[in-house]
C-alpha cells in the first residue's frame, strides 16, 4: 500500500513523526511532500530515516520531470496532514503553484485533509466555503477537533488525535483494495437512435453519474468496463471503455459479458427506436409516418442469465411520479438486487447536473439521501457494495 503524505505549514506538522512512524510499522510505503512553509517548521531528517519512500520538496520537481503526475499515480491514497487553510483554499480553487498543490489537482485518488489551524481561521466563512467545495469534490476530512490550540486560544481547529488519524488512514488504505479482482460492468450515458441523416431520438442523460461510479469502483481496486453511450466525458484512468451509440449496440456488448461480479446499469437507454432508418433526410410531412419499436430491455436480458451466486446487479431508475413504487417494481421485474432511484422534478434536475438526490432500495429497506454531488452518490453506492461483499 502506497501512501502519499503532504505536510503543509501548520505548527501541527511536528505531530507528523508519530503518524509516519506508526503507519510505517504497518508496512505502508510512504512518500512525503513537504511544502516550503512546512520545511521551516519541521526537521525532515528524522522522517527520512523512518520511511521506505522518499521526501520531496518543491526543488525535487526540477530533477524529476512530471514528478507531480508520478506521485499522484503511484499513491493509493493522498493525505494532507496537517492541512493549512492555505492548501484547502488552493485545492478548492484549483491552484497549482507548487509541488503539493499541483499533485493534488493532478490526482485521480481519494484525498483526505486533516486540518489544523487557529479557530478564527477555521470558522472564517471563506475557509468554510472552501471546505464545502472540497467535500463536494469527494475529498474527506478528519477533524479538526475542539481544544487548546498552539496559539493559546481554545476552539475548533486542533489537529485530530494522532491515533484516530492513523486508524482512519489505515482503514482508507485498506478500502483501496476491497474490490480487488472484482470484475465490474457499468453502463452510462444516453443512447442515440437515428431517425434519418439529421434527426435522432435520445434523452438528456450526461453519463456523469455512471462515470463517477466507475471512478469510485477503480479507487476500490475493481476491474471496470464502462459501456458508454455518447458523452463528452473523460473516462476514468484504468477503465476499459467501450463506446456505443444505440440501445441495440449497448445490449450486444452487455449480453456478451458474463464473467462479472458487479453490474451497474446507470445508462438512460432509449426505450424506442424507429423500425428503419434512412441516410436521406425525411420530408417534414412524412415524419408522422415513422413507426417505432421497443428497444431490447438490457437489464432484464442480462439478469435472466444464470450467474454465480455472489453477483450483484444494480439498476438506476429516473421517475417523475410514484418514484419509490415504480422503482421497486422495476427492481423486481428486471431482476436487480438493488435499485437507485432519482425523482426527476424542478428541484432535482438530475440531467447534466453535478448533483443528484437519490434513494437506494433493496429487497428489505429504502434509504433516502439528501442532495449531494454525483461523486458523493457514487461513493455511498460503492461503500454499500463493499459492505455487501464484506457480509457475504
Ligand atoms: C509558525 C507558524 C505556524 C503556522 N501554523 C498554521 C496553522 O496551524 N494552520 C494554518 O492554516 N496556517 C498556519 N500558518 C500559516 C501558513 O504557514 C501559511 O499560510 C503558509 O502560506 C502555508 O503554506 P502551505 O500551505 O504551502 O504549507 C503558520 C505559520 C507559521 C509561521
Amino acid at each position: 500500500m502506497n501512501l502519499l503524505l503532504i505536510i503543509t505549514g501548520s505548527i501541527a506538522a511536528k505531530k507528523c513523526k508519530k503518524i509516519v512512524s506508526e503507519l510505517s510499522k504497518k508496512k505502508i510505503i510512504i512518500d512525503i511532500i513537504v511544502t516550503n512553509s512546512a520545511k521551516k517548521i519541521i526537521d525532515i531528517n528524522p522522517l527520512k530515516k523512518i520511511i521506505k519512500g522518499k521526501i520531496y520538496l518543491d526543488s525535487s520537481e526540477k530533477r524529476k520531470k512530471m514528478l507531480h503526475i508520478r506521485l499522484a499515480r503511484k499513491a493509493s491514497l493522498i493525505v494532507v496532514c496537517p492541512a493549512t487553510a492555505n492548501i484547502i483554499a488552493k485545492y478548492s480553487n484549483g491552484y497549482a503553484d507548487d509541488l503539493a498543490s499541483t499533485t493534488l489537482i493532478a490526482s485521480d485518488k481519494q484525498i483526505v485533509f486533516v486540518p489544523a489551524m487557529n479557530v478564527e481561521m477555521w470558522n472564517n466563512n471563506i475557509n468554510l466555503r472552501n471546505v464545502k467545495k472540497v467535500l463536494e469534490n469527494g475529498a474527506e476530512f478528519i477533524g479538526p477537533d475542539y481544544g487548546k490550540l498552539s496559539c493559546g486560544e481554545t476552539g475548533l481547529g486542533r489537529l485530530s488525535n494522532e491515533n484516530k488519524i492513523i486508524q482512519i488512514i489505515y482503514d482508507n488504505l485498506k478500502n483501496t483494495h476491497k474490490l480487488k479482482n472484482k470484475n465490474c460492468i457499468v453502463t452510462a450515458g444516453p443512447t442515440i437512435e437515428e431517425i434519418d441523416s439529421v434527426r435522432y431520438i435520445s434523452n438528456y442523460s450526461s453519463g456523469k453519474q455512471g462515470y463517477e461510479i466507475a471512478k469510485q469502483l477503480i479507487l476500490s481496486g475493481a476491474n471496470v468496463t464502462l459501456v458508454s453511450g455518447p458523452t463528452n466525458l473523460q473516462p476514468p484512468t484504468k477503465t476499459k471503455i467501450i463506446k456505443v451509440k444505440t440501445a441495440k449496440e449497448m445490449n450486444r456488448v452487455v449480453q456478451k459479458y458474463n464473467k462479472f461480479d458487479i453490474a451497474i446499469f446507470t445508462a438512460a437507454v432509449s426505450d424506442i427506436s424507429p423500425i428503419k432508418t434512412t441516410n436521406k433526410k425525411i420530408k417534414k410531412n412524412q415524419l408522422k409516418n415513422i413507426i417505432l419499436k421497443n428497444n431490447p430491455d438490457i437489464i432484464k436480458n442480462f439478469s435472466k442469465k444464470t450467474f454465480k451466486k455472489n453477483n450483484l446487479i444494480i439498476g438506476f431508475a429516473a421517475e417523475t411520479n410514484n418514484h419509490i413504487l415504480n422503482a421497486k417494481e422495476k427492481m423486481i421485474s428486471k431482476g436487480c438486487d438493488l435499485i437507485v432511484v432519482n425523482k426527476i422534478n424542478k428541484i432535482n434536475n438530475v440531467f447534466n447536473s453535478d448533483y443528484n438526490r437519490v434513494s437506494i432500495i433493496d429487497k428489505t429497506k429504502i434509504e433516502h439521501f439528501k442532495k449531494m454531488t454525483k461523486k458523493n452518490v457514487a461513493k455511498i453506492l460503492v461503500n454499500k457494495i463493499i459492505n455487501i461483499y464484506m457480509d457475504k
